[in-house]
């Protein structure tokens, strides 16, 4: 009531914001300790929420200062609900401090209780002094001791380091050589974050003894830490021979590349640099003749640590993709979410083709698929333009008189993926007869052709 009496008379008279002598403090409520929580300003007799708009470090480290803290040792703990949501009224947003004031009140705001506005989220921090320069670091979040998040010491406190555009490789050398071990790379395991948020933009050059040694942003003077975590995977460099295998398939000639060095195996990046270069040498590796393959791809898993080549680039003749021109052993460029992947098989000289038609209501109509070199495989229209006179030729192969292509289907096909760009002039005896871009020789496809088959009066047989 007495916040509405006094919000009234700020609108009413337009008094000036601040009022000289009314009581104004700061606590901290909800956290686990003093040091952490929702920041609650008591203002004209009321506790209320401070609204995070604007919700940054300096404001942070003015209310710690109000608190008792060290100078400069507050930071937000951005867009949470984690210590309770906005609660009483909204007494202050958009407030905006430069550091040096000795209290909130007086930096610039929007004003007492802009209550007609909404808040999404109240403002939250974390207090801390600064307590010597011990810094400790420890990895957490994983079963395997030399895999997980990234946690450094600091002033007391336990905290995460932040993956920012600046993570990469070079920092997990220098991380993993602090415990003991002669590399590692970067882990792309997404751990949870915890505050507080010791480092952010942490970019070593990969020669530094410690993270504390390397640039960045200074020690909890990071902004806003959208991402993740960092994490590392650490491991020794040792003389072993690679091995290769193809995983999460229906058989070992089909699946995600991986590779077995240092001790373990490891994916294989397969963005665009992954082409059918490098899928024939991976294949050879393994015993086949011929590859299909993929990128942008998860049907057999997702890239998993350790990543152990990105950037592979063959010319098609090496033994090994060890010859191949890559970023180097575990140091990770950039790589998204897909392994590389491929389909191997053998070319068999003497191969009967044939065709079927799959997932159709009756047996004359559906997708169409080949069997070429041992495997069912689809064929693609990626291009539309598989028409009446490619599945005229389908439909004779399964001993009707005709056929018409219908409305093209969205389907990403299993693998293989035999045929793409099939240009029969409708009078051949086998879809293999028709101009296409070669078996196997299919980039990315998500539609295939749908056929329905009949017979013609005149032309009939009992089937
Ligand atoms: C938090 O502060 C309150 C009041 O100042 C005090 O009574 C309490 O002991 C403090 N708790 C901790 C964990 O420091
Ligand atoms: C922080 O430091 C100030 C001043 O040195 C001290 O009064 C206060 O108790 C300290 N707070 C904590 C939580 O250590
Ligand atoms: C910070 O803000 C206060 C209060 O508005 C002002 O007195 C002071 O000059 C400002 N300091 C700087 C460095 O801008
Ligand atoms: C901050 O406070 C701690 C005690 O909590 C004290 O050891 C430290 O020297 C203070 N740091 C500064 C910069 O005043
Ligand atoms: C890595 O090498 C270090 C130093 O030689 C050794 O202490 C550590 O046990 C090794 N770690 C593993 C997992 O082999
Ligand atoms: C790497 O960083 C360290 C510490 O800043 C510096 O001493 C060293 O000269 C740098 N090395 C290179 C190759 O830049
Ligand atoms: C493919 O050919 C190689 C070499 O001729 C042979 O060792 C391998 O068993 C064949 N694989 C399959 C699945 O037929
Ligand atoms: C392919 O790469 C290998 C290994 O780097 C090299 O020996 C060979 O000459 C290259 N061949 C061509 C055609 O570029
Ligand atoms: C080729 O395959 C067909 C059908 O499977 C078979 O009849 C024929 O004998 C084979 N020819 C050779 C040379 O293997
Ligand atoms: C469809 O094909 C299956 C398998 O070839 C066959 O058993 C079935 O009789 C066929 N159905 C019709 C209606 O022709
Ligand atoms: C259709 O294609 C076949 C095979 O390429 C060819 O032999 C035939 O002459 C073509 N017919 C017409 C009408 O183009």
């Amino acid at each position: 009531m007495a916040a509405h009496l006094y919000l009234q008379l700020v609108i009413l008279t337009g008094l000036f914001p601040y009022i000289e002598g009314l009581p104004f403090s700061v606590r901290i409520v909800n956290g686990a300790s003093n040091s952490s929580g929702r920041v609650e300003v008591f203002h004209a007799g009321e506790w209320g929420t401070v609204c995070d708009d604007r919700w940054e470090r300096y404001e942070a480290v003015v209310v710690c200062r109000m608190l008792g803290y060290n100078y400069s040792t507050g930071q937000p703990i951005y867009q949470t609900t984690r210590y309770g949501s906005v609660t009483g009224p909204v007494w202050m947003r958009g407030v905006d401090c430069n550091g040096t004031e000795d209290s909130l009140a007086d930096c610039s705001f929007d004003g007492w209780g802009q209550v007609e506005l909404n808040c999404n989220y109240p403002a939250t921090l974390f207090c801390y002094n600064v307590t010597g320069t011990d810094i400790h670091i420890r990895l957490s979040g994983d079963y395997r001791p030399h895999v997980g998040r990234v946690e450094v010491y600091y002033s007391g406190y336990w905290g995460t380091v932040c993956v920012d555009n600046y993570w990469d490789y070079r920092d997990a050398v220098v991380t993993c050589r602090m415990f003991g071990y002669s590399t590692g790379q970067q882990a792309t395991h997404y751990y949870s974050k915890k505050d507080p948020v010791w480092m952010t933009g942490v970019n070593c050059n990969g020669t530094e003894d410690s993270l504390a040694d390397c640039s960045f942003d200074g020690w909890g003077h990071g902004g806003y830490c959208s991402g993740y975590p960092a994490g590392v995977f650490c491991y020794n460099v040792t003389e072993q021979d690679i091995d290769i295998r193809l995983s999460g398939g229906t058989g070992p000639h089909v699946g995600r590349v991986e590779v077995y060095y240092c001790g373990y195996w490891g994916s294989v990046c397969g963005d665009n640099h992954w082409d059918m270069r490098d899928a024939s040498v991976t294949c050879r590796m393994i015993g086949y003749s011929a590859s299909r393959h993929m990128y942008y791809t998860t049907r057999y898993g997702s890239l998993t640590d350790p990543v152990w080549m990105t950037g592979v680039d063959c010319n098609g003749t090496e033994d090994s993709l060890a010859d191949c021109s890559f970023d180097g052993w575990g140091k990770v460029g950039h790589c998204s979410i897909y392994p590389a992947s491929v389909f191997c098989y053998n070319v068999t000289a003497n191969s009967t083709i044939e065709v079927r038609l799959v997932d159709g209501a009756y047996n004359h109509t559906g997708r169409v698929e080949v069997y070429y070199s041992g495997y069912w495989g689809a064929v693609c229209s990626q291009k539309y333009n598989f028409d009446d006179k490619d599945a005229a030729v389908v439909c004779r192969m399964l001993h009707y008189s005709n056929g018409r292509a219908l409305s093209r289907v969205s389907n990403v096909p299993n693998e293989p993926i035999w045929m793409e760009n099939v240009r029969c002039n409708g009078t051949e005896t086998s879809l293999a007869d028709c101009p296409f871009d070669g078996w196997g020789n299919v980039g990315y496809c998500s539609y295939q052709p749908y056929v329905t088959c009949f017979n013609v009066a005149g032309n009939y047989r009992s089937l």
